[in-house]
């Protein structure tokens, strides 16, 4: 056996298995595209989940990849271990209903021996203990000793995703004996033991099951194989070493780590568990954003969250007060770039990303602090001395405030923490996220289509370059069966060989259109992919019968393709002036594009400056008037990525691919329609910038007919203003202004009349003023005054009046009152209190209210019952003086 770097392992198995026949594919995203089971890809079979149902047919019947995977269930453990790890990459072959067991068998063990050069002496398999059929190829076939083939139970050797639904099946698992040095005393050890000794590294699953919701396990239609091995592992068995992390790659992070924070690796047990973390977790972050994940409090984005917190806590344990993390990214594409290209092409974002996450924590980190010290205080001030369970965690959740920070704090302030009770909110926050997870269901790789059996396997589309086809009806679907002819008034899903209807994919709606025949008509409401690459239109039949084998034209509605096509190539405009006016890390993170308008999202961090949006208008709008062709090429991913085509972030893309350039300007990998110049666009036009969730922005436009229908309703509204300001255009803005000043006048002497005319009541007010135990009672109820007006008439009576108490209430609407009380000082001697007295009346109307025994105010509500609070307000009175 001779020491091999991780990259050689990865180049050795898929070369292996390329000489097998196998399709070797890239990695797919860590990001699960169509399947709402899964957060994160966490095992190499779980992206070709639909091959193996038989919903979508491989690329090839044999396959194999070295997979990114995540799993970040036992993230506690990582940096403690020598083998947990939340990224790691899992080498497997795959075969669809081609090659079952022995093969299987056959090729591992000769890849094992022959290639990596393992001694057959030191190696064990496992098979499933009802697996006879297995035992009997590792026995007779391999010739493996019958002592060193162990069957075991479900737990060990039947595999599935977790709790998960899915292709799923008994397995065989091939073991390495590290000598009776790492093991237990018993002398029957052997694979299955809980010690050390064994070290499981391949793992052939036999695929024969599709575990559904309910918990069945249905056959498949073809027996499958999934073989996955954690290249980590076999890295530490090739290098000799204990650990994933003294392998060449996770070494060079270690190191690095070592470096920034000055550390010596394998000094102190604490910090090392801190250097691995770091490596650990910087590594897992560099894959998920260069796939496209950006921190946030949901799902994914909060996965890379906890690790980015997770990892910038162990920095500060190691005395690393400065953002470090994205330093590490460096390092990560440097190890790994020559398996995947998108951590180069992606490094400055990747980078920058952290950076705004680092800053971000930086904050929440002082947040936390403010709001520990505010447990302390209190804590002291009631006497005692653990913070509680519950209190600690929400520090740790929503300020991302690490338990050990908090227990360090308390420490220092001669406290502690209860850890057992934070630990169980922890664990009720998991399984409250564990029902969330188990909720969504799996919808997602279902599809009504699957097995009917159809005439057309694949839908050719030519509607690049006609929107007319002359052609017969293969298949007619109703309500999820095949039928054999439908009437006026129903709806179905037709599918033909040939179409020159769009379905929607890449962001642009399916296309419009109709369907006629000699005996009926129809209109096609809208078409779509099904997984298998058919066309499914979606039709109703406006007249006559349609039958199976019919004569069909089918006609795409023109007018709506077109305008879904000036949408689509100034989605493409747009997206190329944003990267120049706003920075070249944008990247389109969404879109959709119809005949009204078009949407594009993309990942950027503040709002787009109206400047800019202006500068990207003016940009889009030249390039539409300069007139540049609009070519459509084929080629291969390579040469396309030569011309510097825009690929879409995450997105897997076949080996050739359509590329849509405006020429001299803009190129984009594409698979929609679009116009043949770019001045056939018309013109271009901005409506909204916004922000759709943290770190992602969306823009909404429109173009060519609808910018002048948009104009048109302009103008239509200016001509409204203008007739109702009845001016010209100049002179709008001077109006509207004058208009202004001159409302603001006639309140200003509307307040005025009021006022004196508030006043010229003074006289009658004082004159009916009522006689309440010797005290002169005034008080009065005015419409929309005010406060102030009527502070000044209470005021003056009061001035004039010995001996008096005054009442105002002030209807401002039917939902609102407001109060004013005075009280002379000879008044408040004899027990009258303004404060107390308005309380209980603006009560009556809903309100409340109060102030000083010689002047106070108050607001109600109900405007309805202000006679009856006045009316009450002589009994409150009374029952005040002495
Ligand atoms: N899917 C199998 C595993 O993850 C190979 O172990």
């Amino acid at each position: 056996m001779d020491y091999m770097k991780v990259s050689e392992i990865r180049k050795k198995f898929l070369d292996y298995f390329k000489s097998k026949e196998h399709f070797v594919d890239k990695s797919y995203s860590l990001v699960p595209e169509n399947d709402k089971s899964l957060l994160l890809i966490n095992a190499g079979m779980a992206p070709l989940k639909n091959y193996f149902m038989g919903i979508e047919t491989p690329p090839s019947k044999r396959m194999a990849t070295c997979q990114k995977c995540m799993r970040t269930g036992d993230i506690e453990n990582v940096g403690k271990t020598a083998r947990h790890a939340t990224f790691f990459e899992m080498l497997g072959n795959f075969s669809f209903g081609d090659y079952f067991k022995k093969e299987a068998i056959e090729w591992a063990w000769e890849f094992t021996t022959k290639e990596l050069g393992l001694n057959e002496e030191e190696l064990w398999v496992t098979v499933y203990e009802e697996d006879d059929e297995a035992f009997e190829i590792w026995e007779n076939h391999i010739k493996v000793p019958k002592e060193k083939i162990v069957r075991l139970g479900k737990d060990d050797n039947f595999w599935e995703i977790g709790t998960g639904t899915g292709p799923c099946g008994p397995c065989s698992e091939i073991y390495i004996d590290r000598g009776k040095g790492f093991g237990c005393d018993d002398p029957n050890c052997k694979p299955g033991c809980d010690c050390d000794r064994f070290l499981e590294f391949w793992n052939l699953v036999f695929t024969q099951f599709d575990k559904d919701e309910s918990g069945n396990y249905n056959l498949l239609p073809n027996p499958n194989i999934d073989t996955g091995m954690g290249l980590e592992r076999i890295a530490c068995i090739m290098q000799g070493v204990e650990s994933i992390f003294d392998i060449d790659t996770m070494k060079n992070l270690i190191n690095k780590v070592a470096q920034m924070s000055n550390q010596e690796y394998g000094k102190d047990n604490k910090k090392d568990i801190s250097m691995r973390v770091i490596a650990d977790h910087a590594r897992a972050v560099t894959f998920l954003i260069s796939d496209g994940v950006i921190p946030s409090n949901e799902g994914r984005g909060y996965v890379i969250r906890r690790l980015i917190r997770r990892a910038i806590r162990h920095g500060k344990l190691l005395g690393m007060e400065d953002m470090f993390l994205w330093k590490l990214v460096d390092t990560v594409v440097e190890n790994y770039k020559d398996a995947y290209e998108e951590l180069t092409e992606k490094q400055e974002y990747i980078e920058k990303i952290l950076k705004i996450e680092e800053e971000k924590f930086e904050e929440t980190l002082d947040q936390g602090i403010t709001i520990l010290n505010g447990y302390i205080e209190r804590y002291k001030n009631e006497n005692k001395m653990i913070l509680n369970g519950d209190e600690a965690f929400k520090l740790y959740d929503t300020y991302g405030f690490p338990l050990e920070l908090t227990l360090e704090i308390l420490i220092e302030n001669g406290m502690t923490v209860d850890e057992e009770g934070f630990k169980n909110a922890m664990k009720s926050q998991r399984e409250r996220a564990r029902a969330a997870r188990n909720e969504k269901g799996v919808e997602g790789w279902k599809n009504d289509m699957s097995g009917l059996e159809l005439s057309v396997q694949t839908t050719i589309f030519n509607g690049y370059d006609t929107l007319y086809e002359n052609t017969q009806i293969n298949d007619i679907i109703k309500d999820s069966s095949l039928v054999n002819e439908i009437n006026e008034g129903e709806d179905a899903i037709l599918v033909f060989e040939k179409t020159p209807f769009y379905a929607e994919s890449g962001g642009q709606v399916g296309d419009r259109g109709y369907i006629k025949g000699n005996n009926f008509e129809a209109i096609v409401e809208d078409v779509k992919k099904s997984p298998n690459g058919l066309f499914m239109h979606n039709i109703r039949m406006t007249s006559g019968t349609l039958k199976k084998g019919d004569k069909a034209e089918l006609l795409v509605d023109k007018t709506l393709r077109g305008a879904t096509q000036r949408n689509h190539t100034a989605t493409h405009l747009l997206h190329k002036a944003l990267k120049e006016v706003v920075g070249e890390h944008i990247n389109q993170a969404g879109s959709l594009v119809n005949e009204n308008r078009l949407r594009f999202d993309f990942n950027h961090f503040e709002g787009v400056t109206a400047e800019q949006i202006k500068e990207i208008e003016k940009i889009v709008n030249r390039v539409i008037y300069e007139g540049h062709r609009v070519n459509v090429e084929t080629m291969s991913i390579e040469e396309a990525k030569q011309i510097g085509a825009v690929a879409l972030f995450g997105e897997k893309y076949d080996s050739v691919v359509r590329v849509v350039s405006v020429e001299g300007y803009s190129t984009e990998l594409c698979g929609g329609t679009h116009v043949q110049n770019s001045s056939d666009i018309g013109m271009f036009k901005i409506l909204s910038e916004s922000g759709i969730a943290s770190g992602v922005r969306r823009i909404e436009a429109i173009t060519g007919e609808n910018v002048y229908k948009y104009l048109l309703e302009k103008e239509e509204l200016l001509t409204e203003v203008k007739s109702t300001l009845k001016c010209n255009e100049d002179m709008v803005v001077p109006k509207i202004n004058q208009i202004i000043d001159e409302h603001k006048e006639a309140i200003k002497a509307l307040s005025k009349l009021k006022s004196e005319s508030a006043m010229s009541r003074l006289d009658d007010m004082i004159k009916n003023a009522q006689e309440i135990k010797g005290i002169k009672y005034i008080s009065d109820t005015f419409e929309n005054i005010e406060d102030e007006i009527l502070r000044k008439t209470a005021e003056q009576i009061i001035n004039k009046v010995e001996n008096s108490v005054v009442l105002f209430s002030n209807i401002i609407d039917a939902e609102k009152v407001s109060f004013v009380c005075m009280v002379s000082g000879l008044a408040q001697a004899q027990g009258v209190h303004a404060g107390n007295l308005i309380k209980e009346v603006a009560k009556i109307t809903g309100g409340g209210g109060g102030g000083r025994p010689n002047m106070a105010q108050a607001g109600g509500k109900d405007s309805s019952k202000v006679p009856n609070a006045m009316d009450e307000s002589v009994n409150i009175l009374a029952s005040q003086i002495k």
